[in-house]
């Protein structure tokens, strides 16, 4: 287990029965990203260029030097991770939209060391005062994962976030501040507006894009979907299906427990999103 946003992923998962898709994400956002995790924007997204930093509407880690920061505790955090005690050196992320981003900024994109690529809608920020830790102290009590580094999102005490992986995503190395229209665009540009592609698209969205990322946009720790498997076929989608329970089962404890995505229909959708995209 590498991966604190696989433990959280798991949590969320298993409780979005009860929470709904609350991921911002739907069918709306976009944007044009081209390498990955290491993406800079490109022309014409509207993004942080004015305000912004010079490294190319990435805002990193030196970029923030100088804001005021202040010590707080997360009990949020703490009970995600089952520990005590926790402080986290933190700015608003709030603050950080309106200095970095521009009239059009409706989401952050969380690029991580790791290859996942994670976005936070700015109501999400707003509603719950998510903060930017850029150090931890933990008890020494507690065995830190070396996945658990700084930057990551912290939700401050006194708000009620849901369990949401992305109110907890780790080892961020640089953010981006786009139109989720724009950031989304590669992949809304090639789809029909048949119901089961639309639906799928926004499943895929809100569950797998920050790991299996589609026409350079998303994460890129998981496979890469559309080389893996030909989704026009019934035989490919049956590989497809069978390769997706193969890996993310319950009984894996390294991977996140997707497995009822099988029954409610929902694989389905998204064999239909990814064969409109083949
Ligand atoms: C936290 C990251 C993460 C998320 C979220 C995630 N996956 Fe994965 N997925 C992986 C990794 C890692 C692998 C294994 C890659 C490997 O074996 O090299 C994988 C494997 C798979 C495979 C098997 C591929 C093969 O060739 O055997 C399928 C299919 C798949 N994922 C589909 C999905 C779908 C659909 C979603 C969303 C419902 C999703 N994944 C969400 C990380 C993720």
């Amino acid at each position: 287990m590498r991966d604190f946003r696989q433990i959280l992923t798991m949590l969320a998962l298993a409780l979005l029965p009860l929470f709904g898709l609350a991921c911002g994400g739907g069918g709306s956002g976009a944007f044009t990203l081209t390498g990955l995790s290491l993406g800079e924007p490109a022309s014409g997204k509207g993004s942080a260029s004015g305000k912004g930093p010079a490294s190319g509407g990435q805002v990193v880690r030196s970029d923030l030097a100088g804001l005021h920061t202040r010590w707080i505790p997360s009990a949020y955090f703490d009970r995600s991770m089952d520990y005590t005690g926790s402080r986290f050196r933190v700015l608003p992320l709030a603050q950080l939209v309106e200095r970095f981003g521009d009239d059009a900024t409706d989401a952050v994109v969380l690029d991580c060391f790791d290859d996942y690529e994670g976005l936070l809608p700015v109501a999400d920020i707003r509603q719950h005062d998510l903060h930017l830790a850029l150090e931890l102290e933990i008890d020494p009590q507690f065995k830190r994962p070396g996945w658990l580094q700084p930057m990551l999102v912290v939700v401050p005490d006194g708000q009620d976030a849901p369990h949401q992986e992305r109110y907890m995503t780790a080892n961020i190395r640089a953010l981006r501040f786009v139109k989720r229209s724009d950031y989304y665009a590669p992949i809304a540009g090639k789809l029909s507006s048949e119901e089961a592609v639309q639906s799928g698209f926004s499943f895929f969205t809100d569950n797998c894009l920050f790991c299996h990322g589609l026409e350079g946009v998303g994460g890129n720790k998981g496979t890469r979907l559309l080389r893996a498997f030909d989704y026009k076929k019934n035989t490919g989608r049956e590989r497809f299906e069978n390769a997706f329970k193969a890996f993310h089962h319950p009984g894996n404890p390294d991977k996140q427990n997707m497995e009822q995505f099988l029954t409610d229909g929902s694989l389905g959708r998204v064999a239909a999103f990814l064969s409109a995209l083949q």
